[in-house]
């Protein structure tokens, strides 16, 4: 059995059907990429799996257990998380204030007591995970800086540090490397292998920059108006037909087959 399962799930809004039918089937560990066209449905499946919207109909199965409907915070809890984008920072905390909040939030333990902390030998525990994060993600040096104060690709590994902060299983990345440099976006990749590796993770990227998709991803689904336009190997997605033809007139095809 997956690990990861969404079946005919569907999403509407309003009379736009953003999802449409999905199944999905992921293994324990892979990278799954999910690509496709704007407008696609991509960060919507995102929302509906991380319960930020209910699905229309469709089921979400997470190690054997349906998770469709759930709030987020108990999604969450469960081990499936998705990263906080940059304005989901909180800018005036530093790295490990952040860290230890994202932790508390998206963890049992209510913000109240990340706060206002009575038992100091919980909050050494916290610390100490919470260092363990930062210093994977190579903030170590930057810890006590403010989020605000952070370059750019620094602020997006804080957002993924704190998807990391409440020891998921399974996390979805929606554009990582969206609006880096090379240099940013080659450590970024490295990151997410390493994540992968070594905390042996699940993970469902969201990415537009194909060679990024390509190099990272065990396997790609393609949607395309909410509905799987093909499923496969990297090298299956880059020869199939149909999603070149629905790549074919914008931008996207000439990042698809490679320069
Ligand atoms: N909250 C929303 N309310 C209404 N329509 C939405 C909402 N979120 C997304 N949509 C629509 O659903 C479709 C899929 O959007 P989205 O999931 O953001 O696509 P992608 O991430 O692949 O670019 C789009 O037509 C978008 O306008
Ligand atoms: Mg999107």
């Amino acid at each position: 059995m997956a690990m990861f399962e969404v079946k005919e799930l569907t999403k509407y809004f309003g009379g736009l059907a953003a999802l449409s039918d999905l199944d999905l089937q992921v293994e324990a560990g892979e990278i799954r990429g999910i690509i496709g066209p704007n407008g696609a449905g991509k960060t919507t499946l995102f929302n509906v799996i991380s319960g930020v919207y209910r699905p229309t109909s469709g089921e979400i199965i997470y190690q054997g257990k349906e998770i469709s409907g759930l709030i987020a915070s108990k999604i969450a809890g469960m081990g499936v998380v998705r990263t906080f984008q940059r304005t989901a920072l909180f800018h005036k905390f530093t790295v490990m204030g952040n860290v230890l909040v994202a932790r508390h939030l998206q963890a049992k333990v209510g913000l109240f007591r990340t706060i206002f902390g009575t038992n100091r030998r919980i909050d050494i525990e916290h610390e100490e995970k919470a260092l363990e994060i930062i210093d994977f993600m190579g903030l170590s040096d930057l810890k006590n800086e403010l989020a605000d104060n952070l370059p750019h690709g620094h602020q997006r590994s804080l957002g993924m540090a704190m998807a990391l902060a409440a020891e998921p299983k399974m996390i979805m990345l929606d554009e990582p490397v969206t609006g880096m440099n090379p240099t940013e976006t080659k450590h970024m990749t490295d990151l997410i292998r390493k994540v992968r590796d070594e905390w042996e993770m699940t993970i469902l990227l969201v990415e537009h920059d194909m060679k990024v998709v390509m190099g990272l991803c065990d396997k790609i689904t393609v949607l395309n108006f909410g509905k799987k336009l093909a499923d496969g190997l990297p090298e299956e997605i880059k020869e199939n037909s149909d999603v070149i033809e629905a790549y074919l007139g914008g931008a996207e095809v000439v990042e698809l087959l490679g320069e």
